[in-house]
């Protein structure tokens, strides 16, 4: 039986912005047919999700992982989590946050997800971290299927309606 492919995953540098917005813009392909109102972007939200990640690579709190590809010179995908902190009136507190994760479609089902994510959680537990929590649609069947592999289960349903 042959090994599983290995991935490298490491974290982000500002350098590797741009490659992140572009993969991060195969995931807005994939949540605009789910909700055309909802997902609807402004028009520079490119620039403005770029500065996020810029961002979120300084932040103490932030988590921002690339797994990048074997010459180097782009990215298969990335992770985008950080910290998050629930009400005081819950024991456990605060938890990892995964905010986003896109893998370009070149590099799909391979196991780069599963690298990114496996990743991710290890900085989580280094932290002291006892859970972690992600958010997904589940008319996303990419993420569905993803998300359940990885051990992920439904606490909570976001909804909306309109006024
Ligand atoms: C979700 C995503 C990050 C997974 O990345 P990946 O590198 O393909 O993940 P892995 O190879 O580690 O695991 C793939 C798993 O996802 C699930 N999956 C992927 N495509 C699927 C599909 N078309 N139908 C059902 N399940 C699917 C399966 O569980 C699959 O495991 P398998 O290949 O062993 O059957 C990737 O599909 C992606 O970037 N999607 C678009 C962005 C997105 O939806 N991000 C998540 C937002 S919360």
């Amino acid at each position: 039986m042959s090994a599983p492919p290995y991935h490298p995953v490491v974290p982000a540098n500002p350098a590797d912005a741009d490659a992140i917005v572009a993969c991060w813009w195969t995931l807005m392909a994939v949540h605009g047919p789910i909700d055309g109102r909802m997902y609807e972007t402004v028009p520079d939200a490119q620039r403005v999700y770029r500065e996020h990640v810029r961002r979120q690579i300084d932040a103490s709190k932030g988590v921002v992982l690339v797994a990048p590809t074997p010459d180097e010179q782009g990215i298969k995908g990335y992770l985008l989590g950080g910290l998050g902190q629930r009400s005081k009136v819950y024991a456990v507190r605060e938890v990892g946050m995964i905010f986003d994760v896109a893998v370009h479609p070149d590099h799909r089902r391979q196991g780069v997800g599963e690298a990114l994510v496996q990743a991710a959680l290890r900085r989580f537990r280094l932290r002291g971290l006892s859970d972690v929590q992600v958010t997904w649609s589940p008319e996303n069947r990419l993420a569905h299927g993803f998300w359940q592999k990885m051990g992920f289960a439904p606490l909570l349903i976001e909804a909306y309606r309109k006024l």
